[in-house]
């Protein structure tokens, strides 16, 4: 049968790790080189449909600087899903995400369908954090992973569908 669902999806990671980079280009087919950082939070929505059914997106891009830290429990309070992106030339961003991904196992909702988005893969001249080291602590703590960049569209509409198959169906 069709069904449709309605999805909270919140995006987390540090700043400059491309979060609002990756939601631009999923929902707007769009990549600006000089993003402005994100101040409090920014909403966008945005269909996919899976199979026979319907997927709408509710999506936070939160801010990754510091000082709005405080704020991330109310986008992710109550999100079915939840990537956690960092910068894959950034150990530091790699070391922010595993941070975040400790929130969530905390504080988080236990049946989030959460994803790991190693960014900015296109840098592989300047990469820190190795697919293998990324995709180990993926699978150990229960998130599936990806190498994306929002810069040449890799794994870009590939690990929202993903999420999407993921949700639980209604
Ligand atoms: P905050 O809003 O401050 O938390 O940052 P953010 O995680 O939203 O990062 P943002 O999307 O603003 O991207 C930061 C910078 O990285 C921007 O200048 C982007 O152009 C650049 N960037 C984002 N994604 C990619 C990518 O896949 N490849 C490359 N080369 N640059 C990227
Ligand atoms: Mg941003």
């Amino acid at each position: 049968a069709n069904s449709s669902i309605d999805a909270k999806l919140v995006l987390l990671g540090d700043m400059g790790a491309g979060k609002s980079s990756l939601v631009l280009r999923f929902v707007k087919g769009q990549f600006l080189e000089f993003q402005e950082s994100t101040i409090g939070a920014a909403f966008f929505s945005q269909t996919l449909a899976v199979g026979d059914a319907t997927v709408k997106f509710e999506i936070w891009d939160t801010a990754g600087q510091e000082r709005y830290h405080s704020l991330a429990p109310m986008y992710y309070r109550g999100a079915a899903a939840a990537i956690i992106v960092y910068d894959i030339s950034s150990s530091e961003s790699f070391e922010r995400a595993k941070k975040w991904v400790q929130e969530l196992q905390k504080q988080g909702n236990p049946n989030m369908v959460r994803a790991l988005a190693g960014n900015k893969c296109d840098l592989e001249d300047k990469r820190k954090v190795t697919t293998e080291e990324a995709c180990t602590y993926a699978e150990e703590n229960g998130l599936f992973f990806l190498e994306t960049s929002a810069k040449t569209v890799i794994n870009v509409n590939d690990i929202f569908y993903e999420i999407a198959r993921r949700l639980p169906r209604a």
